[in-house]
Formats: structure tokens, C-alpha cells, sequence
């Protein structure tokens, strides 16, 4: 399945830097015009779906910022970026969950961002998964309706690669199948061998295919622990204030060890100082 990846990173040309000013505000609904396909070139003849334009400010005001340039915004999700990267590459890790232990600790927002930021470097060409099967919402935030989606794969109507969604926004290098309704009995689906089948599909796009899952919290039921036997690697995240000590004990002493590549703090809204060369650099 490599034409696929080459399909998708072949729109890179068309890919246009829009950096605006970040703003942050509350959350909003999709759009509810779809967005248009932004370029066919080379996806169609390769049998890709058509790489979707998004629209940047509705990306920003949902927090997910990973695609702008010189953006202080960014500079987290990067840093964790190249340190999952380089965790991953070490040990031949494909396959990458991010949990927390209760909701709203910002999973999909973080799950989001930090496969934009994947996709960014040309080392790798990420896939972001929603298998929150309770909650989908990863297109919800990234502001597009997909026609397919995981389900229609877990189904056999289609495969990964038909499902497989490339953003221009993104500069060709991600790929997302979306979920669009929660599903009953989500813990049986997320171990059962049809889910295996996808995870191995994923992996087989290309060799530098790293697969990042959007998943459920892992204190409200079973899901996450009746994947992570599929997973390789997992990143706990924790925010302050909602993530109790003892909720992530709880967590912690459900993961495996050596598969945990670190906890995250979220939505920290104390000080941070400013390091003086980021406004340098990032001109
Ligand atoms: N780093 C962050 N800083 C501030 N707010 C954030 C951050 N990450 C996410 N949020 C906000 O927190 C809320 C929940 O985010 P998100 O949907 O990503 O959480 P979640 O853990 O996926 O939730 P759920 O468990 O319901 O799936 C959203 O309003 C989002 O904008
Ligand atoms: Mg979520």
C-alpha cells in the first residue's frame, strides 16, 4: 500500500502555508459545508481519496495549532513529538494510544496535534486512528464529514486504504480514518481480530507508518486495556486539578511498564516563562 503514502505526499506541492494569528476560543461544530477536495493530482490515479483543504481558524480555535509555522503554540507538541519519535524509532514501535485516566483531559486535542506534528517531519507518515468508540470526535475537530469511516472498514465494506483521509493542511503526510457514530460494546470491538486486521493494514501502508489511536479514558471502562495487547506504545496524559493521584496510580499500574513512554501534563494554566530564544528563532 506505499502508493497510497506517495499519493498523499504528492499534493505537498500544493500545500499552502496560511499562518494566522493563534486565538483561542471555545470549541465549535464543524462547518456545515463540507470541504472541498482540495486537490485530486495524482491521489486519483494512485486510487487515494482526494486530499481535503481545512480551514485553518477552525482548526486554531479547536487547538489544534501543530500545522502552523513559527507558532510558540507548537513548541509542546513538538517537543513530545520528537520525543515519541525518537522512543518509537529506538525500540521499532509502530503503533502509538493516547490516553488519560478520566475525559475531557484533552486526548483527541493532543492525539491531534501530535500526528499534524508527525506528519510534518518527512522521517515518517502518520495515521491517526479515532477509536473512541464512545466518543468520536476527531473529525468533529478537524471540521469535515467523512463519507466512510472505521466502522465501514471494521465491517469489510471497505478497506484501510479507501477510508484513509489525507489533509493538505497537513502538507500530505497524515492520514485520518475518522469514526463517526459511538458504538455499542466498544471494548469487544477494539480486541476483536477485525481491529487487528485494521491495525496490521495500517502498518503495512510503508515501513515509516506510525499509527497514533485516539482512545477513551482509561478509568471509564475496559477499552483502553482491551487494545493495548495491539498497541506498542502508550503516553498517559494528566491535567491538574482533574487527574487525581490516585486515578493515575490506577492507570499506571494498568499499563505495562516498558509500555509506557511518558505522562503529559495538560491544560496547565499556571505561568510559563517565556524562553527568550523562541521569539528569536521563531521569526
Ligand atoms: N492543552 C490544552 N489546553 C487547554 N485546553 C485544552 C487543551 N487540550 C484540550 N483542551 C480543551 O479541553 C477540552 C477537552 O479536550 P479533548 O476533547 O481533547 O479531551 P478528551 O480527553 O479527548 O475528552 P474525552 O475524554 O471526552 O474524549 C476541549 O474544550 C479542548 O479544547
Ligand atoms: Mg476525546
Amino acid at each position: 500500500m506505499d502508493h497510497i503514502r506517495k499519493a498523499i505526499l504528492k499534493a505537498k506541492a500544493a500545500q499552502k502555508h496560511r499562518a494566522e494569528v493563534v486565538s483561542v476560543a471555545s470549541p465549535r461544530r464543524p462547518p456545515d459545508v463540507e470541504p472541498k477536495p482540495a486537490s485530486s493530482a495524482g491521489a486519483s490515479s494512485d486510487h487515494a481519496r482526494p486530499l481535503l483543504d481545512l480551514d485553518p481558524k477552525y482548526l486554531e480555535a479547536n487547538r489544534i495549532v501543530a500545522h502552523l509555522p513559527h507558532s510558540p503554540l507548537t513548541v509542546g507538541f513538538d517537543i513530545l513529538r520528537t520525543q515519541v519519535y525518537q522512543v518509537m524509532r529506538e525500540r521499532g514501535w509502530r503503533t502509538l494510544l493516547v490516553t488519560s485516566p478520566t475525559p475531557g483531559c484533552g486526548k483527541t486535542v493532543t492525539a491531534i496535534n501530535l500526528a499534524i506534528s508527525l506528519a510534518r517531519q518527512h522521517s515518517c507518515f502518520a495515521v491517526l486512528i479515532d477509536c473512541d468508540f464512545r466518543k468520536p470526535n476527531v473529525a468533529e475537530y478537524l471540521g469535515y464529514s467523512p463519507d466512510i469511516d472505521l466502522i465501514d472498514v471494521l465491517d469489510g465494506h471497505c478497506t484501510v486504504a479507501q477510508c484513509l483521509q489525507g489533509f493538505t493542511v497537513t502538507g500530505g503526510g497524515l492520514g485520518v480514518i475518522a469514526t463517526r457514530d459511538p458504538l455499542p460494546r466498544p471494548s469487544e470491538v477494539l480486541s476483536s481480530q477485525s481491529m487487528k486486521d485494521v491495525v496490521a493494514s495500517i502498518k503495512a501502508i510503508s515501513p515509516d507508518t506510525l499509527a497514533i489511536f485516539d482512545v477513551p479514558p482509561m478509568l471509564v471502562a475496559d477499552d483502553v486495556m482491551a487494545f493495548l495487547p495491539e498497541i506498542d506504545g502508550v503516553v498517559l496524559l494528566v491535567t491538574p486539578g482533574k487527574s487525581t493521584y490516585a486515578d493515575v496510580d490506577a492507570c499506571l499500574r494498568n499499563i505495562p511498564k516498558e509500555k509506557l513512554i511518558g505522562t503529559v501534563l495538560t491544560k496547565y494554566e499556571g505561568a510559563i516563562e517565556q524562553h527568550h530564544y523562541t521569539r528569536y528563532y521563531g521569526r
